[in-house]
């Protein structure tokens, strides 16, 4: 490291380590310069301080061996009053964080800064503390908090302001705690984002001192030591300081500044901090040869708008030049060079001399490549010039300040800090669900790897999380089992709002079941098993169980009653451990034939919420007569028969599907399968069957009423944006993956088309069409059915399928794959003539050639997110894989769509904006909307029409 010794800091640029040739100098100018040849930013204190350091001793960062090192008798004095501990971990009144790592004792005060140092144990719940032996490291260095166990481990500062910037501090002496005479190299990250490598230690006794300036996104800031070697990672102290957000404008939401150097020129001792820098920013002194120091006892002050403040302490001092042809050049050879973008300086100046009449002082400043305004300091008011562009130099950085022609007087320069630019566009879990999941593990406990961002690289063991590019994490599902829970289940897992699983079960739990984990939208699982709850399944939980969106498991908790209003506990009930999902208990009463369906009318809708039974009205044919007004209005039509609109007492809308007399017993076979799987499947996004009709004479079956028709429909005739074919997509994924995932036995759809999925008014999407639908037995350890015909519509067919009878819920997948692709490219699965290829061929081959834009719907006019739209060509062609095993499942599938959603929105900064657009935009097409039902999902016989599709 830190080969220069005193002599270098008198050595002329010339003889520096590194050649200035490639600068553009003038010739056998005399400069004078700082110029050292640092590679860490350890020691520079002392070398460029002027003072004669005493090798032997272990060196500090600190310059005069006083600053850290107080007196012993302070630390004796200085005895805060116990119980404190637990209430720092909070800032100050000055909104400061000040922690002593690893400190034994009670709080102390420093004697200089008159800051109290504080334990850190509040801030961190990992670690082990250690003493340093060497007595004459006391306070900050005199302890340190080592972390042997884990990857990853944090410091959380709370209490902080989102979107404002704080100056974070992290001091490291290793002093060789652990006997290993090995210091160690460790990466710290500030939150998600990587700030620094720990390591290029001189000696034991050597102090590292990092300092960033970031914006913080949320209400707390981690700061993580993750391990990256054997050796373990350890802190001395750790400080955080706010700082106005107009400060250090170079710093923003997705950019911080990474500390290298801050000096204050013209003083051979004693630094600058708090309290005369508001900030605790700490300048250290340096005076540089065959330069001139200057001084005032005047205050400098800032200007109004000044964006760094320096305190005027540091700028009451300056050096010049000895003559106004001498520049004065800073130069700093950093190893390693830091990253990319690269490196900023900020020189500041002030005129503090009062200068005889016509005497001027202007200069410029060339920092590394980019050279500035000529510049000239005012009096007594500081200034400040900085490189607007980053600059990169093989580790070389000069910033020289040369005096202009017009000058009379030699340039000057007051202070100046060197910085590298870290990126900080990396953005942690969304904080709402950091906020509950951390009060989730405070409650109960957990000791597991839980600490950093609960989504980040070291994912919480546990948790998954879903992520994309524009958006932050979320957590999506939470697996406690077997944690030993303790106590009631709390009802902050309500706000883990993007939640879909939740698995709390074979623990201790005890108490009810919130009824606020109902408000959860996306929840779909709930695993309570084997726990010790009581009460029963609060209403709004059983609502949903009752809607087919969420399927809660709760064998084994003897006190639990689960049936409603009849309390029955799960004792008594099976033992088999299945899913409670309503629509599946009522499997056990659709005996095969629709006659047997209960006779219940249909109730309030109210009464429907607090019952967990189904109801399918009975209809007989005269209500039907006069709901479709004589059977007027036919809105589909195929081989079984017909579909007309109806439209009920209450003025619900339906469609009501009656199979011909003259329609063939297979037909009729088919209609009663449909009718059997819509009574036990329920799910907002498959079609929902409202009830039936069934007589000596008469069959028919009454659907809610999709005004806006097929999906077919829509891709060829309307002009869909990309944020409604991406919602159509997700819903479509979601009532499949309900069929693949939640049914019990699951269901095979096996025409998966765009003719069959209807949409509402709202354009909310429902897959429809079950006639040909097959149920597939778990019990078997079967992936597959065999099926006697290949079945299904050409252009969707799975090729495999095709091949092997071997029906699987691939089938399923490959056929959406291809709805994805109509979707994106708004071209039908099979293209017209002349090409008559496939969809799934036309668009790899255009893809092939790399242009995503050749395959999008041109009518949409470019106006999408591009990634959203790769990420669903990639799902599309993921889907239409050749062999099965290569698909992804429908809940993949539904994840990924997610993601392009978000994408989606998040550049069109919309959620609900667009619904109002729609409808106006489809009110006038509402006939021919209409007209659409013609080809849709009602005709489930489309496909028998051409037989079965065996090409
Ligand atoms: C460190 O030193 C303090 C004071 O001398 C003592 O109380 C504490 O137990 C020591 N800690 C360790 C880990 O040795
Ligand atoms: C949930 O965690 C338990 C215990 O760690 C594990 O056995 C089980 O497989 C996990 N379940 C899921 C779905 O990840």
């Amino acid at each position: 490291m830190v080969t220069t010794d005193r002599n270098d800091l008198r050595m002329q640029n010339a003889a520096c380590g590194y050649g200035l040739s490639g600068i553009d100098y003038e010739d056998n100018e005399k400069s004078m310069g700082a110029c050292c040849c640092l590679c860490r930013l350890i020691d520079v204190a002392q070398e460029s301080s002027g003072e004669n350091m005493d090798r032997s001793k272990p060196r500090a960062l600190a310059t005069g061996r006083s600053w850290w090192l107080l007196p012993l008798l302070l630390y004796l004095a200085a005895i805060a009053p116990a119980g404190l501990l637990q209430a720092r971990a909070q800032p100050d009144s000055n909104g400061f964080i000040t922690l002593d790592c690893g400190l034994p004792g009670p709080s102390y005060v420093d004697g200089t800064t008159n800051l109290t140092y504080h334990p850190d144990d509040a801030f961190t719940d990992a670690g082990e503390k250690h003493n340093i032996s060497q007595t004459e490291y006391k306070m900050l260095f005199g302890s340190l908090r080592s972390f042997p166990d884990g990857k990853r481990n944090c410091y959380t500062l709370q209490s902080l302001t989102a979107g404002n910037k704080y100056l974070i501090r992290a001091n490291f002496m290793y002093g060789n705690y652990d006997g290993l005479n090995k210091p160690p190299d460790f990466d710290l990250y500030i939150g998600v984002n990587f700030w620094q490598t720990v390591d290029g230690w001189t000696q034991e006794g050597a102090a590292l001192t990092w300092e960033a300036i970031v914006t913080v996104p949320d209400n707390f800031v981690q700061v993580c030591l993750v391990k990256t070697s054997d050796t373990t990672p350890f802190i001395s102290g750790l400080e955080l300081r706010p700082l106005k957000s107009s400060m250090y404008p170079q710093v923003n939401a997705t950019q911080g500044l990474s500390f290298l150097r801050r000096y204050n020129l013209g003083v051979t001792d004693n630094y600058v901090r708090y309290p005369d820098d508001p900030y605790d920013r700490v300048w250290f002194p340096q005076k540089i040869d065959e330069t001139t120091v200057i001084s005032t006892d005047k205050m400098v002050q800032n200007s109004d708008k000044d964006e760094f403040e320096v305190p005027s302490k540091v700028m009451q001092t300056a050096i010049i030049s000895h003559n106004a042809s001498d520049n004065i050049i800073l130069g700093w050879s950093l190893t390693p060079d830091p990253p990319p973008p690269g490196c900023i300086f900020i020189l500041y100046f002030s005129e503090i001399e009062p200068l005889p009449d016509k005497a001027v002082r202007q200069f410029y400043t060339k920092i590394n490549d980019e050279v500035g305004q000529d510049y000239m300091p005012r009096y007594l008011q500081s200034g400040a010039i900085f490189n607007k562009n980053p600059q990169r130099g093989n580790g070389q950085y000069t910033a020289t300040i040369k005096a202009t022609a017009s000058s009379t007087l030699p340039p000057i320069i007051n202070a100046y800090e060197l910085f590298f630019v870290i990126s900080t566009a990396k953005f942690g879990t969304e904080s709402q669900d950091v906020s509950a999941i951390t009060a989730i593990k405070i409650k109960y406990r957990v000791t597991k790897n839980w600490t950093g961002d609960p989504c980040d690289s070291f994912t919480w063991t546990g948790l998954r999380c879903r992520s994309a590019i524009s958006a932050r994490p979320r957590i999506t599902s939470v697996n406690m089992s077997f944690s030993s829970l303790n106590g009631d289940i709390s009802p902050t897992f309500a706000n883990l709002t993007a939640v879909q699983y939740i698995n709390l079960s074979y623990n201790n739990l005890t108490g009810t079941i919130p009824d606020v984990l109902s408000q959860l939208p996306s929840l779909t699982t709930l695993d309570l098993t084997g726990n010790n709850l009581s009460g029963s399944i609060p209403p709004g939980l059983r609502k949903k169980i009752q809607d087919g969106v969420l399927k809660i498991k709760y064998d084994n908790n003897p006190n639990l009653c689960t049936h409603g209003d009849s309390c029955t506990t799960t004792k008594e009930k099976s033992r088999l451990g299945i899913y409670i999902a309503v629509p599946v208990a009522v499997t056990l009463l659709v005996v095969s034939v629709i006659v047997l369906v209960f006779l219940l009318k249909r109730k309030r809708k109210d009464d429907a919420h607090s019952s967990l039974q189904l109801q399918n009205r009975r209809f007989t044919y005269k209500e039907l007569e006069m709901a479709t007004k004589n059977f007027r209005n036919v809105i589909g039509q195929g081989g079984f028969g017909k579909v007309y609109h109806g439209s009920l007492e209450d003025d619900t809308q339906v469609a009501v599907k009656m199979p011909s007399k003259s329609s063939p017993k297979q037909v009729m076979e088919q209609f009663l399968m449909e009718a059997q799987i819509l009574t036990r499947i329920h799910h907002k996004n498959l079609i929902s069957l409202i009830g039936y009709c069934k007589d000596e004479k008469h069959v028919a079956l009454v659907y809610e009423y999709m005004s806006k028709g097929n999906l077919e429909y829509h891709i060829k005739e309307q002009n869909l944006t990309w944020r409604q074919r991406v919602q159509i997509a997700l819903e479509s994924a979601q009532g499949l993956e309900y069929l693949h995932k939640g049914c019990n036995p699951p269901l095979i759809h096996r025409d998966v088309k765009t003719a069959n999925i209807l949409l509402n008014e709202k354009l909310e999407a429902k897959v429809a069409d079950f006639g040909i639908s097959k149920a597939f037995n778990l019990d078997k350890c079967s992936t597959y059915v065999s099926t006697e015909n290949v079945v299904g519509t050409r252009g969707y067919l799975d090729p495999e399928y095709h091949a092997t009878m071997r029906l699987t819920r691939k089938s399923d997948v490959f056929s959406f794959g291809v709805v994805l692709l109509e979707l994106i490219t708004g071209k039908p699965a099979i293209l017209p003539a002349p090409d008559f290829i496939s969809i799934i061929q036309w668009t790899s081959r255009r893809l092939r050639c790399g242009e995503i834009e050749s395959v999008v719907d041109e009518r949409m006019n470019g106006d999408h997110d591009i990634n959203s739209i790769w990420k669903a060509a990639n799902v599309a062609r993921d889907c239409t894989a050749p062999t099965s095993t290569e698909r992804p499942t429908m809940t993949d599938v539904v994840a990924q769509l997610q993601e392009c959603l978000v994408l989606e929105e998040a550049r069109a900064g919309v959620d609900t904006g667009n619904s109002g657009d729609l409808n106006s935009n489809y009110s006038t097409n509402a006939n021919t909307a209409n007209a659409s039902q013609r080809s849709a999902a009602f005709e489930m016989v489309e496909m028998m029409d051409t037989g079965p599709a065996t090409r």
